[in-house]
Formats: C-alpha cells, structure tokens, sequence
C-alpha cells in the first residue's frame, strides 16, 4: 500500500492555498458573503485564482484592464489590488441583482475612482471601446458564447497584451470528442479558434477549471 494513497486533488489544493499568501482581507469578506448571499457561490475565483490575476497585473502593469463576468466582484478586485495607481478596471456584468454586493465592495475597497461596473450584457458593450484599448483583459462570462467574445475582445487587445479566460478545460469535458453539449462544444470552438490564430501565442494553464492565456502579437 503506497503512503501517497490518500491523497487528493481536494488535498493538494488546500495544501496550495495554505502555501499562498493571502489577498487584502476585504477579499476574505466578499467571499463570506457571497457564500451567504449567492446562489452559486462556487463561481468565485478563489484565494489561488485571485492571488495568480494579481501576480499578472503586478508583472504586466496594464494601463486599462477589462473584466466580461464580474460576478460579486472578486477578481476584479484581486486584479485592482496588483494594478498600477493610474490604472483602471471597467468590468461587465449582465445579472442587476449582483450589483449592491459589487458597489459595496468597490467602494470598501477604496478603488471607486479606478473601477468602473457596467451592468450591462458584454456582448453588447464590447464594441463601444476604442480598439487596441486594453491591455489585459479576463472573460469569465457565459460558455457558450466564448466564441463570440473572441472575435469582439481580440481587436480591443493592444498588440504585447494579454487575454485570460477561464473554466477553457469544463471540468475536463473539452476532451470529448463525441459531446454535443453546447456548453462543452462553444469552449472546444473558443479553444480551437485561439489555437489557430497565427496572430498569437497561447497556454492553456490547466489551472483550476483551465485558463486559457492568449497573448497578441501583432
Ligand atoms: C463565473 S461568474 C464570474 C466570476 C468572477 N469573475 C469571479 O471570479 O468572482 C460569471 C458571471 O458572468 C455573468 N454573465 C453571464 N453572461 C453575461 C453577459 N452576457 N454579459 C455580462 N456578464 C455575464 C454572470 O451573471 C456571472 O455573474
């Protein structure tokens, strides 16, 4: 019997977490409360996600930044809080009934001048920003439309920035090659279109649910 048996993926990622410096307590707060207040709390990024987004914006220093899938707010703020001062965040969210929680916790932050909340459908607002406007952008919206926010957020990616999407691996089921499930096929669509596209160069990180970062080269 092997002594490693016992341990699983459920394990190793709290080991991770415990080994990962914490983000602004604030976080730690919205998370509680989403947890209490939102039906779906697990669509939050988490301590890891949120500590990986800042690592980026610390090392990218991204002048403009644009979030698709606010949520109650946690990775726009996990990404906020590693931004340079001048910076901004606009991040969209389709869902009103999010908005309270997110308002409260922008302002908490003490980020309300540098974060602007569109409640609004992405598909929709995409297009009134100028081209080549951000340099970092995070999708975290509806799967099934992963396909289409490519073909709108690309031209908005300045030239040397960076797109992250996230759940690209669907628990795994991208690996289907029968599935005709619309959610799995719009991903495997989203994957395959960033693979192809010779004006990049991508990694599909299979971090938690999978991210996909694509980087525009020209
Ligand atoms: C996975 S959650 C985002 C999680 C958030 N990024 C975080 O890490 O805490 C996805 C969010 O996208 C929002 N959403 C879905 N379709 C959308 C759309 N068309 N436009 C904007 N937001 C949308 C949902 O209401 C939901 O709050």
């Amino acid at each position: 019997m092997s002594e490693f048996q016992n341990i699983t993926p459920t394990l190793i990622s709290e080991y991770a977490d415990s080994h990962t410096s914490d983000l602004p307590t604030i976080l730690q707060e919205l998370e509680r409360e989403t947890c209490v207040k939102c039906i779906n709390p697990r669509m939050l990024s988490g301590k890891l996600q949120g500590q990986f987004l800042n690592f980026i914006c610390r090392m990218m220093k991204p002048k403009n930044i644009l979030e698709i899938g606010t949520f109650t707010g946690y990775s726009a703020l996990s990404m906020v809080y590693g931004m340079p001062e001048k910076s901004h965040l606009y991040t969209i969210e389709a869902n009103p009934e999010q908005e309270e929680i997110i308002r409260k916790y922008i302002k908490k932050s003490g980020f309300s001048e540098q974060i602007t909340l569109i409640i609004a459908d992405a598909k929709t607002e995409i297009s009134k920003f100028e081209n080549d406007f951000f340099e970092l952008i995070f999708l975290d919206a509806d799967k099934i439309n992963y396909p289409l926010y490519y073909e709108l957020l690309m031209p908005k990616l300045k030239k040397g920035g960076m797109l992250i999407a996230d759940n690209t691996l669907w628990s795994g089921a991208v690996v289907s090659k029968t599935s005709t499930d619309k959610e799995v096929v719009a991903l495997q669509t989203f994957n395959d279109l960033v693979q192809n596209d010779s004006q990049t160069q991508n990694l599909l990180l299979p971090f938690r649910d999978g991210l996909m970062c694509v980087m525009r080269l020209s």
